[in-house]
């Protein structure tokens, strides 16, 4: 049978709302993924669950919304009990590309403040490496577009800016720019990730490396979920 991608996502999302229980601070990413999960928790709050949610861009903010759970901004001191998000590439370490919906910057702030992050994937998305297929995306701010791209290239990306489909380009939730960044000898992650880093006008890179807690895959057939 062929696999069900939709049905996928929803028994991974099933799962991640099953871990959140009463009293929590929970951090919701953003994504198709993440709105099987989001319409969950709505359910679970009209039934009565008493949480606080923190959610990672304008379209999670707006769905949440919608289905009645309670916003709050990111706190202060306190941290996060657990996010859940998607993603667009895993490999075996749990290391993930993220950014393809272009909420890069909000979602690793909201994980970084996290106890947990659980990441809820269609079995599309786990990879042997990363980098390999999905482009690499970097929030750059707007009047650094040049220079970054330049000391992009001089690392030996394919750098392509990320347009709407009527050419325009693609602005991030918070006023900036999406790069997509592709390899034809992919560097190692964690190398790669700090050079990104060292890039004055590049906010933030895709690699969420060493952050993931849990991992749920949904599936189509057998088992519901791998984790
Ligand atoms: C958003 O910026 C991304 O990090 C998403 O988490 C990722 O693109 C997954 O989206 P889907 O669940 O729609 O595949």
């Amino acid at each position: 049978t062929k696999p069900d991608f939709e049905k996928e996502k929803e028994r991974a999302a099933l799962h991640a709302v099953g871990m959140v229980s009463d009293g929590m601070w929970v951090g919701l990413g953003s994504g198709s993924t993440i709105a099987y999960a989001v319409r969950a928790l709505g359910e679970r709050v009209a039934c009565g669950l008493d949480i606080q949610a923190v959610p990672t861009s304008r379209k999670t903010r707006e769905l949440a919304a919608s289905v009645g759970i309670p916003l709050r901004d990111l706190p202060d001191a306190t941290h996060l009990d657990l996010t859940i998000d998607g993603a667009d590439e895993c490999d075996p370490r749990l290391d993930l590309i993220k950014g393809g919906g272009g909420a890069l910057l909000h979602e690793k702030i909201v994980a970084s403040a996290s106890r947990r992050l659980v990441i809820i994937v269609d079995s599309r998305k786990p990879v042997p490496r990363l980098l390999h297929a999905f482009p690499l995306p970097v929030e750059v701010i707007p009047l650094a577009i040049g220079v970054v791209s330049f000391r992009l290239r001089a690392l030996g990306a394919g750098v392509t800016l990320r347009r709407l489909p009527d050419g325009t380009p693609f602005v991030t939730d918070e006023g900036n720019r999406i790069l997509d960044l592709t390899f034809v000898e992919p560097p190692e992650p964690t190398e790669l990730a700090r050079s990104l880093e060292a890039i004055p006008g590049l906010v933030e890179h895709g690699l969420f490396l060493g952050m993931t807690s849990t991992l749920v895959i949904g599936r189509n057939s057998g088992a519901d979920v791998e984790i």
